[in-house]
């Protein structure tokens, strides 16, 4: 049994579905539902045993304290967190309680768990937080990737809130040898992403006829990799990473957004040609650029794939692809989240998901 936070998100919904489809363990899912908790991207395990839904905090250490003990879990997997970083700008206190705060609590709980088990289930257990590489700040456009042993130098609310966790996390390693892992991922694209990052906004900006707001000169790189590789990296840290250390996940695939969102266009040209003719393209526009804006991120994923032999399954071109058809093939989920009735959907379903089956 694992104990997955935040699973209702992007990251984690894609990884509670791969999960399932490749084992029989069971999850428990805790997630406190927020605006980006979205439990529709799990509508797929309706009935499904193998699948705990908790609607709750990682911040409340009562009820973490209790679902560790029921469900006695061999692993705990944090992707709970406060993620974008255009919020974190407008309003950074619940970055602060979640990702700091709430990690401290789910820390806390985690350790008193840990402590109190036998030999060969102490020995086994896992905590594997999932960071990001936003914590090392901005490259210089001929600076090397980062590695794991780059200094952190986290530059939004988002990013620093999120070192400040890594921080907990290892010092919590270090102070009372607590079994954690680390990784720190790229940018994320694929299903179930929510339309306020840069990929699935430009997706669903494009379709409605809508400006595609560009920030700056566009010329800021992020390095994309597809969530399900993503998801593998973290399966074979949880299997095979070695206790304490941190693992740097990426896929190569350097990218300026503007060469994003052109290939977006193009993609969306040749797939969902625009009803009156021309390109999406003609819908780009220029906006005031975002305060404090990282220029460059680039991870240097070399560790993982020596030490655990991971690869990214995918291109940026196959899983681009992939995405762009995603969202052109589930108008409903995008029509369900922009009307906000994936909020009512979760309120309907929560009777068969509550903390009743705890
Ligand atoms: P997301 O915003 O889509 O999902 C976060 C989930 O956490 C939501 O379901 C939300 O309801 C839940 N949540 C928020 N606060 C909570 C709390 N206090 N208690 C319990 N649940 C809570 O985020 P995501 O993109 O899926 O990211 C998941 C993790 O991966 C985050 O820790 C993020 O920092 C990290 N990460 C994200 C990316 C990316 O590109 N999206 C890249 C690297 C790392
Ligand atoms: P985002 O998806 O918010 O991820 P992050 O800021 O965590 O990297 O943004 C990715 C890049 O795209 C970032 O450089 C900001 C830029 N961006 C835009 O140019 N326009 C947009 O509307 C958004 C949401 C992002």
């Amino acid at each position: 049994m694992l104990l997955v936070t935040g699973g209702a998100g992007f990251i984690g919904s894609n990884f509670v579905l791969d999960w399932l489809a490749q084992s029989d363990e069971p999850i428990v899912n805790l997630d406190k539902l927020t605006y980006a908790g979205n439990l529709e991207n799990l509508s797929s395990l309706d009935g499904d045993k193998r699948h705990v839904f908790v609607k709750g905090d990682i911040g409340d250490a009562a009820l973490v304290a209790r679902l560790l003990a029921t469900h006695q879990p061999r692993a705990v997997i944090n992707f709970a967190a406060e993620s974008h970083v255009d919020r974190s700008i407008h309003g950074p206190e619940d970055f602060i309680q979640t990702n700091i705060v709430g990690t401290f609590h789910l820390l806390e709980a985690v350790r008193a768990y840990w402590n109190g088990l036998q030999d060969v289930a102490k020995a086994g257990f896992r905590f594997l937080h999932v960071s990001t590489d936003e914590v090392y700040g901005s490259l210089g456009r001929d600076a090397a990737a980062f590695t794991e042993t780059h200094a952190y130098a986290p530059n939004s609310p988002y990013s620093a809130s999120k070192a400040a966790s890594d921080h907990l996390v290892r010092s919590y390693h270090h102070t009372y040898g607590l079994p954690v892992l680390t990784t720190n991922c790229s940018n994320n694209y694929g299903p179930y992403h929510f339309p306020e990052k840069l990929i699935p906004l430009m997706i669903v900006n494009a379709l409605a006829g809508k400006p595609l707001p560009v920030y700056g000169d566009g010329q800021q790189i992020r390095d994309w990799l597809y969530v399900k590789d993503h998801c593998s990296a973290i399966r074979e840290v949880l299997a095979r990473g070695r206790l304490g250390e941190v693992y740097n996940v990426g896929g190569w695939n350097e990218k300026p957004n503007l060469d994003i969102v052109h290939t977006l266009c193009q993609l969306l040209d040749e797939l969902r040609p625009k009803a009156g003719g021309g390109s999406y393209q003609s819908q780009i526009t220029y906006v005031t650029d975002r305060p404090g804006h990282d220029r460059r991120y680039a991870i240097d994923a070399s560790k993982i794939e020596r030490e655990l032999g991971w690869r990214p399954l995918e291109t940026f071109e196959t899983g681009i692809r992939k995405t762009v058809a995603w969202y052109l093939t589930h108008a409903d989920w995008v029509a369900n989240v922009q009307n906000g009735s994936y909020l009512e959907w979760t309120t309907k379903h929560y009777g068969q998901t509550s903390e009743a089956a705890v």
